[in-house]
């Protein structure tokens, strides 16, 4: 595997994989890598003849009371698990080299709508940060594919809208949500749970799979629903950001016609704040 921090040294193994007309996977990831990443890796491994994962820690997508500073950084040990693997590249770009005009100059992509709602809601300017920074290294990677995270589920409709308005010649692949065997999805931000708050956490998954349970039964009062949620989980002690059944395609309230929605919820135990969703197929 190389290990690539500069951009032009990348854009040079690029046009040779084009040469040799190699189909280009890619992984975006901010590092302190787990299964739920190695599990994209899986899939861009068996969709492609090659796989870029790139390990950014972008600052325009952290607010500004966020934990830009104290978010986990293993680079040694995600670079020796990527190799094993058998990732071609591993690109961990510098913030002076991605923000070369600062952060204050640079241009962005701002996805309008999706972004603005649910986690956008709570994290005012999240989704363009997320937006610029993936729009910037799809530019420098030229992917034929890219592979990301059910778990962050407005984040991939924010990414599939950008790549669609924007005529990017890509196809984004989304990759169900791994879970560890008590069903918390796995994310980076699980490791500042307490012991006692990491034995709570799971019970954000169950109440999502009990509100899921009410909708099979046929349940259609869903803000009912959810307010029936939002108090058992406040009972069990989470502080709730916000518990939301939308149409699984565009986020917006489900309508009479909505086939499928899901269900996204956000919850603080402590300082940390976790995300999960599930789908629902209506019948
Ligand atoms: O999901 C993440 O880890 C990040 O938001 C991403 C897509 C790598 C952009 O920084």
């Amino acid at each position: 595997m190389r290990v690539i921090s500069n951009i032009a040294s990348l854009r040079d193994v690029r046009r040779s994989w084009q040469a040799e007309y190699k189909v280009i996977a890619f992984v975006p990831t901010m590092g302190n890598l787990h299964q739920g990443h190695l599990n994209l890796v899986k899939e861009a491994k068996m969709k492609a003849d090659v796989v870029v994962v790139s390990i950014f820690v972008n600052p325009l997508q952290f607010g500004p009371d966020e934990d830009l500073e104290a978010y986990p950084r293993t680079l040694e040990n995600d670079r020796k698990v990527l190799s094993e693997m058998g990732v071609d590249v591993l690109f961990t770009p510098q913030v002076k080299d991605i923000y070369s005009r600062g952060l204050e100059q640079q241009t962005f992509v701002e996805v309008p709508g999706i972004s603005y709602m649910i986690c956008g809601a709570s994290r005012p300017g999240h989704f363009r940060g997320v937006a610029t920074i993936v729009c910037k290294l799809f530019n420098m990677v030229q992917p034929n594919m890219a592979f990301f995270g059910e778990k962050d589920f407005q984040q991939l409709q924010v990414i599939k809208a950008m790549v669609t308005d924007l005529s990017m010649n890509l196809t984004v692949h989304g990759v169900s949500t791994t879970r560890e065997d008590d069903g918390l999805a796995m994310s980076s931000r699980n490791q500042y749970l307490t012991a006692e708050q990491r034995t709570l956490a799971p019970t954000l998954y169950q109440r999502l799979q009990e509100m899921r349970d009410k909708i099979n039964s046929g349940r259609r009062d869903f803000s009912r629903v959810t307010s029936e949620c939002c108090e058992q989980l406040a009972q069990a002690g989470f502080s709730l950001d916000y518990i939301e059944i939308r149409s699984a395609d565009t986020l917006l309230q489900p309508g009479h016609e909505e086939t499928k929605v899901v269900i996204l919820a956000a919850a603080f135990l402590g300082r940390t704040r976790l995300i999960d969703n599930l789908q629902v197929t209506l019948n």
